[in-house]
């Protein structure tokens, strides 16, 4: 079976590629590299020892999907390409409306006409917005507060009307909660060259003294030491998900959505603790003003994922703490 996977030189469609060529799927990927690099291919052959197809460009040129469509007898797409940085969203709205939503139309377009109706989505936790109970059920209201999130809850509703306009798609919708870790080979990762938004990588940088402290947005939320919890998820874990998916929409037709994540929320000190004692270095921190727009707590209800798709994380914090800081230190 043939799996085109846009986007799957980036963090989690490089390890999806990884669980996919391991488990007898062929992979043809798509990517313009606008977040990546083409190492990451020698480094799924590295881990593989198989070759993967692969098409550089924009998942926005129907010239290009067409001639990938034309070539390669794709039977299902994982459609991880797309831009993610919540903050840059704010600032640059339309290129994240220009981006996330014309690959998502353009990409729909081109498997309609050449009948391939399977599709793996990457949504995110975010379509959730400021949750009132917890754990998060996938049947919870849905909200954004940033254009980065309006987009896949735009695309989640373009993904339902392409699905009552022909009954013949199959669509599974997975939403992410927070992805972290890196492949036990040390080989692919997460490692953005920017200063980092999100907390891993942000504790990784100054576990290796690149970045100096970290600033812990907040200690006054109503959670268990004050400071915010997430439900941080293995990437390998997500990963394997993604093959469950495919299994999922190669047996049955319908859109359906459903929570990747471990069910279990972590501090942000309890992550630090965690990571230093695991790594054996210290991590600096000072406490300092919540970011605008964090929410205290944020964790799923995985069971829905464990019911459909028979799938459920089974790495731990530890194992996420201490794969993610080998990553780095191999690539520095
Ligand atoms: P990433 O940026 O590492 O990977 C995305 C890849 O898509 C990159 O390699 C980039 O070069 C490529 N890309 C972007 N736009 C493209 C286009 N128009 N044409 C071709 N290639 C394009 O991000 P990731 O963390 O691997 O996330 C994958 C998906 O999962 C994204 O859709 C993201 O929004 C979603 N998601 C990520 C997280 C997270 O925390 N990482 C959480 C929830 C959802
Ligand atoms: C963020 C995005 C979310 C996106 C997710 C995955 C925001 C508001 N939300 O979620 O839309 O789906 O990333 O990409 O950006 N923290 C610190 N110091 C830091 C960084 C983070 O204390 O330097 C805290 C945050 O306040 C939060 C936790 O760590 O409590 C996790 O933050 P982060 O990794 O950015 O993820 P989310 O905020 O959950």
């Amino acid at each position: 079976m043939k799996i085109l996977v846009t986007g799957g030189t980036g963090y989690i469609g490089s390890h999806t590629c990884v669980e996919l060529l391991n488990n007898g799927y062929e992979v043809v990927i798509v990517d313009n590299f606008s977040n990546s690099k083409p190492d990451v291919l020698d480094k799924i052959k590295e881990i593989t020892s198989k070759d993967v197809i692969f098409y550089e460009g924009d998942v926005c040129d129907k010239e290009l999907m067409n001639k990938i469509f034309d070539e390669q007898k794709i039977d299902a797409v994982i459609h991880f390409a797309g831009y993610k940085a919540v903050g840059e969203s704010v600032k640059l709205p339309l290129m994240y409306y220009r981006n996330n939503l014309d690959s998502t139309i353009t990409l729909c377009e081109v498997m309609s006409s050449h009948n391939v109706k399977k599709l793996v989505f990457s949504s995110s936790a975010t379509v959730y917005g400021s949750p009132k109970n917890l754990p998060i059920k996938e049947d919870f209201p849905l909200s954004t507060t940033n254009p980065y999130g309006t987009t896949k809850l735009m695309i989640e509703g373009i993904l339902k009307d392409l699905y009552i306009s022909d009954n013949e798609w199959s669509i599974a919708v997975l939403r992410y909660f927070n992805p972290i870790g890196a492949h036990e080979s040390g080989l692919i990762g997460e490692n953005p060259n920017d200063i980092p938004n999100n907390l891993m990588p942000y504790i990784v940088k100054v576990a290796t003294g690149e970045l100096e402290c970290l600033s812990v947005f907040g200690n006054d939320y109503d959670t268990k030491d004050g400071t915010g919890v997430r439900d941080y998820i293995h990437v390998v874990d997500l990963s394997k998900g993604h093959l469950k998916a495919i299994e999922k929409v190669n047996s049955s037709n319908g859109i359906d959505y459903y929570n990747l994540g471990t069910g279990n929320g972590y501090s942000v000190l309890e992550i630090v603790e965690n990571f230093s004692k695991v790594n054996g270095v210290k991590v600096n921190y000072k406490i300092t003003d919540r970011r605008p727009g964090d929410i205290a707590e944020c964790y799923a209800d995985p069971s829905y994922a464990k019911e459909k798709l028979d799938w459920a994380a089974e790495k731990g914090i530890e194992e996420m703490c201490r794969d993610a800081y080998r990553f780095v230190m191999r690539n520095k």
